[in-house]
């Protein structure tokens, strides 16, 4: 099956919206693979798998094994991995870092947080041929509290310069994570490669969502969040159920038993 590929991605901009989701397992990979364009392999994981207080706790080979684990079971979306914490401090750690990620779990691409303070990072990786996704807006990694950006002209001045920069620095995309609409639209115009957003409007070239909250199975529940499903109920009453035939004597029956 041919997979979708950066100039796909690019040709999206301004005529079709790109469609994104998170996914760190194979039965997720799998659904998620039918439908999205690309799957990201989220440094997430930390706080929605493992109920790590912050992403920062992540492990590059935590999310080695997740990413392996996504990329076997994703034949057409196009897989990008999320580098952690620490794993991007200057650009000789940073290709390092990539280098070892790209080799053991084939993804197509990396996600770096950060503006201009990390732009001579992404050029030295992107000049050696690694595709790399952008991330600017609310930086997981670096910020403390869950709080909307660029309510003022301040921040918004800074979050335009940071998406300007990396637009200039070889990213193919620039994932938008909570910022006020006008801003989003702003920097969709500004920039010549496709928006992805995360509480960052309509006007992008792209929406993501963090899997486990679209279908309702973590807790978190941000404005941004539209939850398409509750499958932390459809679960609650399987493992009640299950309990409930086991205690009544009820499972297994005879369907579930070898008989010679
Ligand atoms: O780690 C993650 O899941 C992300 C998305 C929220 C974009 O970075």
């Amino acid at each position: 099956m041919q997979g979708i590929t950066i100039k796909n991605i690019l040709e999206k901009k301004g005529k079709e919206p790109i469609t994104c989701l998170t996914a760190y397992s194979k039965p997720m990979a799998e659904i998620i693979d039918k439908y999205c364009d690309i799957i990201l392999v989220g440094d997430s994981v930390g706080m929605v798998l493992y109920g790590m207080k912050t992403t920062r706790e992540v492990k590059i080979e935590t999310m080695i094994l997740h990413g392996k684990a996504v990329k076997n079971s994703a034949k057409r979306s196009f897989v990008v991995f999320d580098m952690p914490y620490k794993t991007y401090s200057n650009k000789f750690i940073a290709y390092k870092n990539v280098k070892k990620v790209m080799k053991s779990t084939k993804c197509d691409a990396v996600k770096l947080e950060g503006g201009r303070k990390i732009v001579n990072i992404i050029k030295y990786l992107t000049k050696k041929g690694i595709p790399v996704m952008g991330h600017i807006g609310l930086l997981p990694q670096s910020s403390k509290v869950f709080k909307l950006k660029g309510k003022n002209l301040i921040q918004k001045k800074q979050i335009l310069q940071d998406a300007m920069a990396l637009s200039n620095s070889g990213v193919f995309a620039i994932v938008i994570e909570c910022v006020v609409e006008s801003l989003a639209k702003k920097i969709t115009d500004s920039v010549s490669v496709p928006t992805i957003g995360i509480g960052a409007s309509k006007y992008c070239d792209g929406q993501i969502l963090v899997t486990d909250d679209m279908i309702g199975l973590s807790n978190f529940r941000p404005r941004f969040v539209k939850k398409y499903s509750n499958v932390k109920k459809i679960i609650e009453k399987s493992v009640k159920n299950y309990c409930s035939d086991i205690k009544r004597r009820k499972f297994p029956s005879s369907q579930n038993v070898y008989r010679f």
